[in-house]
């Protein structure tokens, strides 16, 4: 494990034990993955300022979001299909981040259920909700969220229409997979991945079926979501599933000023500026760029989360002096999950608070709390 050092040597490793339709749906963006690859590069452009001499003990990285103390701010994003990438991937996780002090968000299209992750933590998790043309079924997934304790609801309002990843296509995405010759060829490189797979129950969507109406085939998942999603969800819907659900509400997809003063007037109590980590609108900005406009926007109304191609603690840092009250990963913890299950999610959030640690510090800061702009170079 000591030569595991960054969440890219844990993608490496995912790459080689995950079924390359797996890690192809983590590892993927909409069309030309254009807004994918802006995500992680517009990072890079920012720079930080080194200050010197200044006392660096004590220092600490716990803050809130959304008034729930966490070790650090940076939270597990909703993934769909995350008991793919590992058996019984969601409770694994969630396991990782209770252990870590991090929310985890487990998303409506999980493999594992709300009842599932439910009966392996302690703490409340967060939900992820998809709106879908069954209206009966939509306040069902929300009574399940809050007889599990689940503490936010998270409405994700940029998937109501799926943008098209070529890879999955090209690949014939479904879960549980389809035993061609090319998928069987491909799992029998991957051993570790069987094994486990054979060893649980947890193969298709169990938010879903059997909860759903007439539901018991899901494996088109893109057809399926064709079929289902609503695209008529509009700020008219926010209010009534505010009012059902009645607890915490953040409102995911963010990405445009206006938008996010409209979301600040539903009264939600967070938004996450996000392009679905350029698996929706390809061409759409980079998260990080916007979210400096988007915080300038809403002047404090609404409290401001940020995902989208944060690979290390630096990006962090930089979400957090921009502005962010708190971050998401996606994918880093994706392929801690596919390289070493449960191991390699706690991994890829130590990496990442380690970073954020030292970064912090080099720029003269001892609570991330007191971190802002200052600590950006100019
Ligand atoms: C494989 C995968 C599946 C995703 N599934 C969902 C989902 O079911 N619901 C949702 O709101 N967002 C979903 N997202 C978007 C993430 O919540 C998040 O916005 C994105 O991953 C952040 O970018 P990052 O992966 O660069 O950290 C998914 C992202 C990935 C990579």
């Amino acid at each position: 494990m000591s030569h595991l050092l960054t969440i890219a040597d844990l993608k490496e490793l995912a790459r080689r034990r995950v079924p390359t339709m797996f890690f192809d749906y983590a590892d993927s963006g909409a069309w030309t993955e254009g807004t994918y690859r802006a995500n992680e590069e517009d990072f890079a452009d920012i720079k930080l300022r080194q200050r010197v001499l200044v006392d660096m003990t004590d220092r600490s990285l716990e803050t809130t979001m959304i008034g729930e103390k966490v070790s650090m701010p940076v939270a597990l994003a909703p993934t769909g299909l995350t008991g793919m990438q590992h058996a019984d991937g969601e409770m694994l996780a969630a396991q990782a981040a209770e252990a870590a002090g991090v929310p985890f968000t487990l998303s409506t299209m999980s493999i594992c259920s709300i009842e599932d992750v439910a009966s392996v933590t302690t703490k409340p998790f967060w939900f992820q909700l998809y709106v879908m043309r069954d209206r009966d079924f939509v306040r069902n997934l929300i009574d399940r969220a809050k007889a599990a304790n689940c503490s936010a609801l998270v409405l994700t309002a940029d998937l109501q229409i799926l943008g098209q990843r070529h890879k999955d296509v090209r690949n014939g995405l479904s879960a549980p997979p389809k035993l061609t010759l090319a998928n069987l060829f491909d799992m029998a490189l991957r051993p570790r991945w069987c094994a486990a797979m054979l060893g649980t129950q947890r193969r298709t969507f169990r938010n879903i079926v059997g909860h759903a109406k007439g539901v018991g085939d899901l494996s088109s998942l893109s057809s399926w979501t064709a079929e289902q999603f609503d695209p008529k969800l509009s700020w008219d819907d926010v209010a009534w599933i505010k009012e059902h659900w009645g607890g915490k509400l953040i409102i995911k997809g963010i990405l445009d000023e206006e938008d996010a003063r409209m979301a600040a007037k539903t009264g939600a109590d967070a938004i996450i500026v996000s392009n679905h980590g350029g698996r929706q609108l390809d061409g759409a900005r980079s998260s990080i760029s916007m979210l400096p406009r988007i915080v300038e926007a809403v002047d404090g109304r609404i409290e401001v989360h940020v995902d989208g191609g944060i690979r290390s603690g630096q990006d962090v840092l930089k979400a957090v002096a921009l502005g962010a009250q708190g971050t998401y990963i996606g994918r880093p913890f994706l392929y801690g999950l596919g390289a070493m299950g449960r191991e390699g999610v706690t991994l890829a959030l130590e990496i990442i608070r380690k970073e954020l640690d030292i970064t912090m510090a080099l720029c003269g800061k001892r609570r991330i709390t007191d971190v802002d702009g200052s600590v950006l170079a100019r």
